[in-house]
């Protein structure tokens, strides 16, 4: 079994722990999130998410570690995301 030893501070302040390798949607959930989906081909932009500052696309993109191992995640342009 993969080290869960990624920390991720997600939009609603939870946190929880991922593996490099993990996917964003089920990571999402387990912070109580659901990200917005639409394609799922990473053509549309639905599932657009800023991971450190950088924004990627949940669908296609898997979670990465850092240096620090601590990936905050923020979208600033879907409203249900800003609480
Ligand atoms: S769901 Fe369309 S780009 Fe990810």
């Amino acid at each position: 079994m993969k080290k869960k030893d990624i920390k991720i501070k997600w939009p609603n302040n939870k946190e929880t722990y991922a593996s490099e390798g993990d996917d964003w949607f089920s990571t999402a959930e387990k912070a109580g999130l659901g990200i917005p989906t639409g394609c799922l081909t990473g053509s549309c932009g639905a599932c657009e998410i800023d991971v450190n500052g950088e924004t990627i696309r949940a669908c296609v993109t898997d979670i990465k570690s850092n240096k620090k191992s601590l990936l905050k995640v923020s979208l600033t342009t879907d409203p249900f995301w800003e609480n």
